[in-house]
């Protein structure tokens, strides 16, 4: 069958002379830019990658359209840091110049197999608008950073019967001396699944079929993206980006969304006994998230802040999306809970301290930066309706809105300048158990807020794009309610 073209369909080395200095150009004088989230230079930023802490260093690769900010032919771009803080850009790590992944290279994981990193992806193939293939492929990474594609290429050809070209995403992993590799999939019924397939040495795969996961999803779940497993602390729990989920009141309130399912893996039987499942982040802009083990084997997570089909501010500028901090989770009574990385503590500069106590109105607690971590406790709480507008201005302000006897937290995008998004509502919003006090640990990076509720139970994750006055931090309530505040202001500037 003849191949789909479409010129998004070209790679960083068919771009004409200077086309790439000048993209780069175009976004650099962003004031939206994150400093400290890793984000692309130019281009669309997706998924993050193949993420792995490897001989003694910390790899992120993720999914990357150089040439605008469009879902094209995606190519796996590539940072490395040694402390999770400073990131340095490497040269594109995949570029999808082979038949075998005609139109790109998607998403995956990565392993270490005999002191090398094995970097799986997806070679997409188009024959037409609506009809792909899919294949799955290899690149490996040596210890001095050299990444070849794997010469026997693609380790899975084509797809499984019974299922349609929607097949991708591998996260692969080892058990009991055999490698293992999740793969999302919708079958030919157009429903969502994953099928898994198996091998003895990491290269030769064969089909294993599908795992039996009982999670009760609707039918209108048409695929499952992005699978990725882990064990912490004898549970066993598996993210999954489910598409084509309905709103429900409190959850899947995005257009795609994402879950964790915590229950018993037994691989072998391909069986998955769900105890419970859970969306992974309340925000507007996060999806597709990875995990690895970190430097002390706990279990870091990277999302990519940002959502499929929705046009963004910073398209404009010609750069779109960033992920999200580095994130250390933990399974708590089957509740994932999530903290940021130790490691941001060394962004930190001179803090400013304080605290308020308010009856009836609002207080200002801080203003004049666009890069920073707050840390707020709200305690002695009697308000009804409490909560804080950050980037706030006379005419803006992200509202985090807190109300104590429906024990809801919601947040508020809608009073910008730039809005966006609005097709989906301006409004996310979660269960919260509210009693007298509330602690929240709030990431501030110019166009990205992280949000993070009573020690990592709740998250938020969402791209706002504020006028530059827009800094303002304050705090209302309708009742009493005292409270206490640090404000690190974060210092860096990274990947420009
Ligand atoms: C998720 C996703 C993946 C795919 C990649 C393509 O955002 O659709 O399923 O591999 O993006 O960029």
């Amino acid at each position: 069958m003849n191949r789909y073209t479409e010129p998004k369909y070209r790679t960083i080395n068919d771009a004409k002379e200077n086309e790439l200095d000048q993209l780069q150009a175009k976004s650099t004088s962003s004031t939206w830019k994150p400093a400290y989230h890793i984000h692309p230079g130019y281009g669309l930023m997706n998924d993050p990658n193949g993420l792995a802490y490897f001989n003694g260093e910390f790899h992120v690769f993720y999914q990357w359209y150089p040439f605008g900010p469009t879902h094209g032919m995606k190519h796996w771009a590539h940072v490395k840091s040694t402390d999770l803080i400073d990131w340095k850009r490497l040269p594109t790590a995949i570029v999808p110049v082979e038949d075998y992944e005609s139109h790109g290279a998607y998403s995956g994981a990565s392993i270490e197999v005999d002191g090398e990193l094995y970097l799986y992806y997806t070679g997409n193939i188009k024959y037409s608008a609506e009809e792909r293939s899919a294949n799955q492929c290899l690149a490996i990474m040596d210890k001095d950073g050299a990444i070849r594609k794997y010469e026997q290429n693609p380790i899975i050809e084509g797809v499984p019967e019974g299922y349609t070209g929607h097949v991708r995403d591998p996260k692969v992993f080892k058990k009991n001396d055999t490698y293992y590799m999740l793969l999302g999939a919708q079958r030919s019924n157009l429903t969502g699944a994953i099928i898994v397939y198996e091998s003895s040495n990491a290269r030769d795969w064969s089909f294993k079929g599908e795992l039996d996961l009982d999670l009760n999803l609707p039918d209108t779940c048409y695929m499952l993206e992005c699978p990725d497993y882990f064990e912490l602390n004898g549970q066993d729990v598996l993210v999954v980006s489910p598409q084509g989920l309905e709103p429900e009141e409190h959850a899947y309130q995005n257009l795609y969304n994402v879950i964790y399912v915590h229950g018993e893996l037994d691989i072998e039987n391909l069986t998955f006994k769900v105890e419970s499942h859970h969306e992974l982040d309340k925000g507007f802009d996060f999806y597709a998230p990875q995990t690895f083990e970190g430097k002390n084997k706990e279990r870091l997570l990277f999302g990519w802040a940002g959502m499929g089909e929705m046009d963004y501010p910073s398209d404009k500028e010609g750069w779109a999306h960033c992920l999200t901090i580095p994130r250390e989770v933990d399974v708590l009574d089957g509740r994932l809970i999530q903290k940021p990385a130790k490691e941001l503590k060394k962004l930190r500069t001179e803090p400013a301290k304080g605290e308020f106590s308010l009856s009836q109105g609002t207080t200002e607690i801080g203003a004049g930066s666009d890069q920073y971590e707050l840390e707020l406790s709200l305690e002695s709480i009697e308000a009804e309706i409490f909560g804080l507008r950050l980037f706030s201005s006379e005419t803006e302000g992200l509202v985090l809105e807190f109300n104590r006897s429906e024990q809801t937290v919601t947040l508020n995008r809608e009073n910008f300048a730039e809005t966006f998004g609005g097709e989906y509502g301006f409004e996310r919003s979660s269960k919260l158990e509210i009693g007298e006090s509330v602690d929240l640990q709030i990431f501030v990076d110019r166009s990205i807020v992280e949000i993070f509720i009573n020690g990592g139970e709740t998250v938020f994750t969402s791209r706002v794009f504020p006028l530059e006055k827009s800094t303002g931090i304050e705090v209302f309530a309708d009742r009493k309610m005292m409270g206490s505040f640090i404000n690190h202001s974060l210092i860096a500037e990274n990947l420009l």
